[in-house]
This record gives C-alpha cells, structure tokens and sequence, in this order.
C-alpha cells in the first residue's frame, strides 16, 4: 500500500505517519507538505532516513507538482490533512484558509480522479456542524446534523467536505470522511490552547483566557484520531461521513487551571482577554456511528492524556521553543540544504 499524507509535517498528520509506520510498517508513506508557518520537519527527522517514507515539499495548491507526484507514486490512498487550521488567523485573514482548504482539496481530488485511487480520504472537523447551546448538555453532533459553520476556517473547511461529496456523486470518486473533535498531544503548535499554555505557564507568562473562559470543547488524544482514520480507510464504507470524538467535554477555563496544577503554576497566571468573535460555545460529538460499524472507541482517558502530554513538552522543550524562536524554520533548509532534496 503506499499512501500520500498531505500536511504531515503538522500536529496531527505527523502523529498519523508515525502511527501508521509502525501498524503498517510494510506500507509506503508519501509526505506532501507545504512546510507553511504550522508545519515543522524536525517534528519527522525520526523517519526521514525510514526507507518506507518520503517528503516531498509541495503546496497542495500546485496543480503540476501534484499531478507528477501522482505519476511517480502512483497512490493507493490519499489522506488530506493539509489545511490552514486556526480559527484566530482565519478571523484575521480568511484568504489562504479558501485556497488551500478548498482549492487544495479539489487539486487533490482532480489528481485522484486522473490518476485512479482506491481511496481519497478527506481529514475534517466537527467544527463544520456550527456550535451548540451550553444549556442543552443532550444534544450531540451526529453525522446528520446540518452543516453551519461559524468562523472563516470552519466554513472553508464545509465547503472542502461538500466538493468531496460532490465528487463522489459526480465522478464517482471513493471518498470518506472524518469529523473529530479538538484534538491534544505531542507535536500540537504552541498556538493553540493546550500547547499555548503550557509553554506559556512554563515561562511564567500570562495564560489568555477569551472571554469568561466557559466555551466547551470535546478532547480526543491524537493517537485515537490516527486509528480512527487508519480504521476508516480500511474498513470505512466509501461515500460515507464518520464523526470521531471521545466524549469528554471539558471547559477552557477548567483545562488551563488543570494545566497550573499538573505544573505547580499559580492561578493568578490566567488572564481574561477580550473574547474571540463568533466563539463557538459548546462542541460535543456523537461517535456511534463509528463505533457500531468500525468498533472504534477512544483508548486514552483525559486524564491521563493531558499528563502525558505535559510530560511531552517538559521533555520536547527544544521542538516548541525553537518554533518560539522562529528557529524551526532554518531545519528544512539544514536538511534538504545538504541532502540535495531528497524529494
Ligand atoms: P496543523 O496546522 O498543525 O498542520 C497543518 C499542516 O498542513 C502543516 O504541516 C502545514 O505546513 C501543512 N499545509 C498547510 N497548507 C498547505 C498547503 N497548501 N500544501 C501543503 N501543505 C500545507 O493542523 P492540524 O491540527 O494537524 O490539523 C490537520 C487537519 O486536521 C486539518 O485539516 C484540520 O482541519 C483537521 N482537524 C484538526 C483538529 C485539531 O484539533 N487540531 C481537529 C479536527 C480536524
Ligand atoms: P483552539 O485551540 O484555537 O481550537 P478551536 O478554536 O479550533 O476549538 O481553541 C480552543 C478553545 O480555547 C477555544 O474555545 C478558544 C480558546 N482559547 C483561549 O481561550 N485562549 C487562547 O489563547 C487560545 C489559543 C484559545
């Protein structure tokens, strides 16, 4: 089997290439990343020399780049993990968010639809589905719930799923689907909540709260996502969605206060700062679906996730302090400087 990974050199694409490396350690993976601000090759320097891997440094927007990276690899599946991925640079700039999320995905399903593949999978978020009310604590994404997005992101990330689907009715193209919850684990970019606070509490820095602190979001430990999506591209029946979640909501302002605690940090670190705009109140997922037709469940408790990840960034301080320093960025060109691309 070989299998392009798009956007492995972030959080979770990362997480999924080692995951797969070793379930699966006759498989080929195909790395395909842009290496934007989010993606670190150092995250991967384990298995760049692995004969199995391959990174190819390559914007999922590059139409030609793409289609010879198809013609050489030849793909059994595709998984598209590459996006742009934060809600706050969405707010800020919307733009890039519609080319990559979008463009990009329909560049990856034109390259499949020309090239032949048993499987496009495509990599989303139950932020699709909107928000839901703090006070009606029994309602539940499920894979029927309309789309509603909120936020720039979110919405680029909609219309990415409804090409899918599209092309699966249109062309015929093996699709799936996952939507899952927020994610935590090693290798998160320190600008996203968990990450963010920890190193900020480590430096002894203001931990910003939005707003009251009070918005609910849904933690699944990353690994549980990569089998989820290992699960889905096997067994998953084509055209279909799969939300993926652990159900284990927690509020912002409860997960930074754990985070003092696990660290021996005060409390009168955490400041409240102005709330971000359109703030999705309450994320929470139904995975029966998956769980009935795929016997997926998550094997990590928050509790004991959110421990192991500290451990992580006490033991990894080098991997997020030089991203704090901008210094990652120098790694592509140390390695692929020297190694005359290896692409
Ligand atoms: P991330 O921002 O950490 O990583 C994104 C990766 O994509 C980076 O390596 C970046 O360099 C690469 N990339 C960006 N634009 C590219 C382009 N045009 N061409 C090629 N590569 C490009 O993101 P993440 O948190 O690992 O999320 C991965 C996927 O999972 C995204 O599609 C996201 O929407 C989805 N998702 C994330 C979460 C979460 O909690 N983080 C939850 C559900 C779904
Ligand atoms: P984030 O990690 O950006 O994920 P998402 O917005 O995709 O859910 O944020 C998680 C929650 O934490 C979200 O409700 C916004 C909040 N948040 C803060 O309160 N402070 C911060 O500095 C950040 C980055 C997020």
């Amino acid at each position: 089997m070989n299998i392009i990974v798009t956007g492995g050199a972030g959080f979770i694409g990362s997480n999924f290439i080692f995951y797969m490396l070793k379930a699966h350690p006759d498989y080929r993976i195909v790395c395909v990343d842009k290496l934007t601000y989010a993606g670190n090759l150092s995250t991967l320097k384990s298995v760049l020399d692995n004969p199995q891997f391959r990174f190819i440094k390559v914007d999922i927007c590059d139409r030609p780049a793409i289609y010879q990276l198809f013609e050489e690899e030849h793909p059994d599946v595709v998984v598209n993990f590459a996006a742009e991925s934060h809600v706050d640079r969405s707010i800020e700039n919307p733009e890039i968010f519609l080319q990559t999320n979008i463009i990009g995905t329909a560049v990856l399903m034109d390259a499949c639809r020309k090239y032949g593949i048993k499987r496009y999978h495509q990599v989303s978020t139950d932020e699709v589905y909107g928000d839901l009310p703090l006070d009606r604590p029994d309602l539940f994404f499920t894979e029927t719930t309309p789309i509603h997005a909120s936020s720039p992101y979110s919405s680029s990330k909609a219309a990415a799923d409804l090409l899918v689907q599209a092309y699966h009715r249109t062309y015929k193209l093996p699709v799936t689907i996952s939507r899952c919850s927020n994610n935590y684990g090693p290798y998160h970019f320190p600008e996203k909540l968990i990450p963010l606070m920890i190193a900020n509490a480590l430096n002894n820095k203001p931990l910003p709260v939005y707003g009251e602190g009070v918005n609910v979001r849904d933690w699944l430990y990353v690994e549980d996502h990569c089998r989820a999506i290992d699960l889905i591209i096997h067994k998953g029946r084509e055209g279909e969605v799969y939300n993926v979640g652990g159900h284990n909501e927690m509020r912002n302002i409860d997960i930074v206060k754990l985070i003092c605690k696990e660290l021996g940090k005060p409390e009168s670190l955490i400041i409240h700062v102005q709330d971000r705009k359109g703030h999705d109140m309450r994320y929470a997922i139904d995975p029966t679906k998956i769980h009935n037709e795929l016997g997926w469940l998550p094997e990590t408790k928050f509790a004991d996730g959110i421990k192991k990840t500290i451990r992580w960034y006490l033991d990894n301080r080098t991997w997020w302090e030089t991203i704090l320093s901008g210094e990652y960025k120098n790694y592509y060109e140390q390695m692929y400087g020297k190694r005359g691309l290896h692409a």
